[in-house]
Order: structure tokens, then C-alpha cells, then sequence
């Protein structure tokens, strides 16, 4: 960390930006404040009075300044600018944001650390979230990603445990080993997103040196109302860098906002970020015919069969103004799709749908949206939505508030209807079980033998030893037995490195 980088400066920029001197204080109801360092007592020695209302209105709000920290990717980093069309994908989405080659929308995009807690170290090995909101003229895209093209499940009842088995043990309030290997070793299904975790991609060099995906298969409408399924990935223009466990733990230690200051220095530098954003397509005639579930968000779609394509360039040029209004309260749902975009089957989105907006209502008010850095302001929102805590627009006056009617109200969209695709569903309600009915190994297998190199193989076997060896015995025994069905090397050489972890602790 360097002492007097732009991070550093903040407070100096500050008073340099503004030549006036300071503006005068006051109490949130803009009572002018003549004396801020000195409570109201009874003689120099106290007690303090109930009248003292400069005192009661600062520390009153200073009591209540805390909001619930998100349940999931707590910390992280923020940051504007905007998305370019640089391809012209018409004929798979009509929606806005694609209609023109060289277009640009605006964006918010929001970087995080899975599992820790806001104060966590930047540097740990965790998934890196990598979401991405887009202001367009037809309200809000979040496209609410990650930095690996898989989950850990497929099933989004087994979400809450997932986050659970990673966060602290609800006795001790630490986290633990135990937990983690028992759920991974108990579904199979978790093997190929823990193989990319415990690679070098489990510690990327801050944020802007990593890939994101959108990890879930989406649905596209093209003009002519016709559907593809599609996969969303964003490569880093910076190129891929990660990090080495010793640099990690170096940074946990002496810089762990490492990753947040990695951001905003490089934009205050003029030095934007950016990522490349492609797509993968599906027919839906492959879909049917694909030999894996390909709304599994466990799988990948090879790239040889599906190839990504160019679409355009998100670039980050503005840091926040304010953390907390602009980034703590910013609200990505993965449910927010706008013409042109939909969901597809896949069970762990279809769960999203519902979660984040749930999350939210409870984290940041029923009115959420009418917080500027989430609010579609490209659009005249009308609905028939009204009240709520914290109504801070004009509550659309004296509109209809109810549908149909004969007042001028709101109508429907043609835009949106034109869009609206006809999907034949049918099956038997049940509730099915996809934690063996799905192959669990195949695509794991390809990624430790085509996509890791000899290191690349070295350096899993001893980052994932390093973290097992603190977990039980039979924990240790069920997850090599995983590793072997993944492949016979891979079941030896975890066997070979955990025997010398155990050596080296005696
Ligand atoms: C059933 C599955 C899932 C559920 C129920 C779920 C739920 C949640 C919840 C409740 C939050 C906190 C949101 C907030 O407070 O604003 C969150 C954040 C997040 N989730 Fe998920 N999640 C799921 C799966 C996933 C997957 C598969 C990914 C990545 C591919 C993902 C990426 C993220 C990211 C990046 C954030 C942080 C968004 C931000 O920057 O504000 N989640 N999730």
C-alpha cells in the first residue's frame, strides 16, 4: 500500500476541489449549530439535559447508521460508467441496450467477496461476485454474476446451506473446516465449482484482473419474437492476474482492502478498467438435443461446440462519490430483465428470482428503488405501487392507483407485449432430486485434465490439502473418495499431500 496514492488523498482532493470556505454547520433539520464539541449540562461538571437536541439529533443518527450487511457478498467495491454495443446481436435480443452498434448505457457494476463479512480480508481465497446493472431505456438489467462460469449447487433450496457450511460455525463464531468439507463431500455436485475455487482463480489480483460470467443460461427474444438460450461472459481487458498464497497473506495482513483500493486508484488514475463482453448461443433444438442439462448452472457450455461472441465493452470511469449511498445501497436482482432477456429453467436462477428483492425489501426498505444509484431513471416509472417507509418521490400524485380504469392510468406496454414469448411447459409436479440424477464428474475431470496445467495440478492439490487437513478424518477420506472419481491422480495425490500435512503438524 502506498502512503500517498489517490485512495490516500481523498480528504486533500477534497479541500483543494473547493476553494470557498467551509459552509456552515447544522442539525439534520438545518438548525444552524453554534457549539459542536460541547453537550448541554448543568454546570461545567454535568448532568446533561433532554433539551439538547444538537447532541440527541447526532448521536440518535449516529446509533442507526448501521444497515444489515448483505447475507451474501458483503464486501466489496463499486464503481460507474457505461456498456458499449460493439457487435450488432439483433437477430438473437431486441433488447435496447443491443439495438445499435456504439450504443452506450449506463452502468453501475459491484465487485465482492462471497462468504466474509465487510471487514474480511480482500485477499482470502473466496468466489469473487461481479454484478452489473445496466440503466437502460427500458428500466433496469441486472445481469448478477460471479468470477467463475459455475455454482456449487443446482437446486436453490440448498442455497442457505451452501452460505452456512462457508460462514461461521454458529457455537465457536468461526469458521470451520468441518462444516465446509462435510457439505461439499455430501454433494458431489459442488466438485467442479471447487476445483475452480481452490485453483488460481480462487485469488485474483483485486478485481479488475479477473473474468466474470453470468454462470446461469438466459433466455434472448429477438425482434421477430423468436428464442436462444445464452450464457453472458466478461473478459477482463487487463488481462488475467492472481495472486500466490504468500502475497495473499501478506495482503490479509497489512493491506486487506487490497482489492477496493486496487479500484479506485486505477479510475482516479484515468487508468478505466474494462471487460469484453461475449455470449455463447444455444438453438433451442440443441438445447433439447444437448447431452448434458444445460440449465445446469454446474456445467459449462464448451466453448468449441458454442463459441463466445463478440457483443461489446463495459468500462468503468467514475468512482463513487459516497460509499454508502452509492455502492452499500445499490440492490442488483438477478430478476430484473428487460425486454429481450428472460430467464431460463434453470432451477438456482428461477430461486433468485425471488431471493434478492426479498433481501433487500428487509435490508433496505420496501422503497428501494426510489434510491437514486437503483432507481430506473431513464424511465417515468407509473405502476400502481403507493406509500410504503421512506417515500421519498412524489408517490405519482394523484394518479389511479388501481388497474383498469378510466382515468388516465397507466396502460400496457405494446413494446413489452410483442415481446412476450409463448413457452410450452408440462411434467409432473414432484419434487426432484438432482443431487446424483446429473453426471457430477465429467466436466470436473475435463477441467484437471485439459484446462490445469502440471503446476496448475500442483498448486490445487496443495491449496485444497492445506484447507482439508484442518477438517476430520472421515470428512478428509469422503472428499478423497470424490477427488478419485474425478480422477485416479487427483484421489493420489490429495492422499499423498494430506499424509504430509498430517507429518508436518506433529
Ligand atoms: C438460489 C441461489 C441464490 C440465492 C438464493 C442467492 C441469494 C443472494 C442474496 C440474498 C444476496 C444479497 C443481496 C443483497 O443484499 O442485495 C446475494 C448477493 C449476491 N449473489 Fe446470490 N444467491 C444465489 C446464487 C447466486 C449465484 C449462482 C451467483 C453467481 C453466479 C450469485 C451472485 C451474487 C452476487 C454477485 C451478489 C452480490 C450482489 C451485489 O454486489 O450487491 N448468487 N445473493
Amino acid at each position: 500500500m502506498c502512503s500517498r496514492d489517490p485512495a490516500s488523498n481523498q480528504l486533500i482532493d477534497y479541500k483543494n476541489k473547493d476553494s470557498e470556505p467551509p459552509t456552515e454547520c447544522t442539525t439534520a433539520s438545518g438548525i444552524p449549530v453554534g457549539v459542536k464539541d460541547a453537550i448541554m449540562t448543568v454546570g461545567p461538571r454535568g448532568p446533561a439535559l433532554l433539551q439538547d437536541f444538537i447532541f440527541l439529533d447526532e448521536l440518535s443518527h449516529f446509533d442507526t447508521e448501521r444497515i444489515p450487511e448483505r447475507v451474501a457478498y458483503a464486501k466489496g467495491a463499486g464503481a460507474f460508467g457505461y456498456f458499449e454495443c460493439t457487435h450488432d446481436i439483433t437477430k438473437f435480443c431486441a433488447a435496447s441496450v443491443f439495438d445499435r452498434v456504439k450504443k452506450r448505457t449506463a452502468i453501475a457494476m459491484r465487485f465482492s467477496v462471497a462468504c466474509g463479512e465487510n471487514g474480511s480480508a480482500d485477499t482470502v481465497r473466496e468466489q469473487r461476485g461481479f454484478a452489473i446493472k445496466f440503466y437502460t431505456e427500458d428500466g433496469i438489467w441486472d445481469l448478477v454474476g460471479c468470477n467463475m462460469p459455475v455454482y456449487y449447487v443446482r437446486d436453490p433450496s440448498l442455497f442457505p446451506s451452501l452460505v452456512h457450511a462457508q460462514k461461521r460455525n454458529p457455537q465457536t463464531h468461526l469458521r470451520d473446516p468441518d462444516m465446509f468439507w462435510d457439505f461439499m463431500s455430501l454433494r458431489a455436485e459442488t466438485m467442479h465449482a471447487l476445483l475452480m475455487y481452490f485453483s488460481d482463480r480462487g485469488t485474483p489480483d483485486g478485481y479488475r484482473h479477473m473474468h466474470g460470467y453470468g454462470a446461469h443460461t438466459y433466455r434472448m427474444v429477438n425482434p421477430s419474437g423468436e428464442t436462444f438460450y445464452v450464457k453472458f461472459h466478461m473478459k477482463t481487458d487487463q488481462g488475467i492476474k492472481n495472486l500466490d498464497a504468500r502475497r495473499c497473506a501478506e495482503l490479509a495482513a497489512h493491506d486487506p482492502d487490497y482489492s477496493i483500493r486496487d479500484l479506485y486508484n486505477a479510475i482516479k488514475k484515468g487508468n478505466y478498467p474494462s471487460w469484453s463482453l461475449f455470449i455463447q448461443v444455444m438453438l433451442n433444438e440443441e438445447a433439447r438435443k444437448c447431452k448434458f442439462n444445460p440449465f445446469d448452472v454446474t456445467k459449462v457450455w464448451p466453448q468449441k461446440e458454442y463459441p463466445l461472441l463478440p457483443v461489446g465493452r463495459l468500462v468503468l470511469d467514475r468512482n463513487p462519490t459516497n460509499y454508502f449511498t452509492e455502492v452499500e445501497q445499490l440492490a442488483f436482482s438477478p430478476a430484473h430483465m428487460v425486454p429481450g432477456i428472460e430467464p431460463s429453467p434453470d432451477k438456482m436462477l428461477q430461486g433468485r428470482l425471488f431471493a434478492y428483492g426479498d433481501t433487500q425489501r428487509y435490508r433496505l426498505g420496501v422503497n428501494y428503488m426510489q434510491i437514486p444509484v437503483n432507481c430506473p431513471y431513464r424511465v417515468n416509472v407509473k405502476n400502481f405501487q403507493r406509500d410504503g417507509a421512506m417515500t421519498v418521490n412524489d408517490n405519482q400524485d394523484g394518479a389511479p392507483n388501481y388497474f383498469p380504469n378510466s382515468f388516465c392510468g397507466p396502460k400496457e406496454s405494446s413494446r413489452a407485449l410483442a415481446l412476450q414469448t409463448c413457452c410450452p411447459v408440462s411434467g409432473d409436479v414432484y419434487r426432484y432430486m438432482s443431487g446424483d440424477t446429473e453426471d457430477n464428474f465429467s466436466q470436473a475431470t475435463d477441467f484437471w485434465t485439459y484446462t490445469l496445467d502440471n503446476c496448475g495440478r500442483k498448486r490445487l492439490v496443495r491449496n485444497i490439502s492445506e484447507h482439508l487437513a484442518d477438517a476430520s478424518q472421515f470428512l478428509q477420506e469422503r472428499a478423497v473418495k470424490l477427488f478419485t472419481m474425478i480422477h485416479a491422480d487427483f484421489g493420489r495425490l490429495m492422499t499423498e499431500a494430506l499424509n504430509t500435512a498430517k507429518i508436518s503438524k506433529f
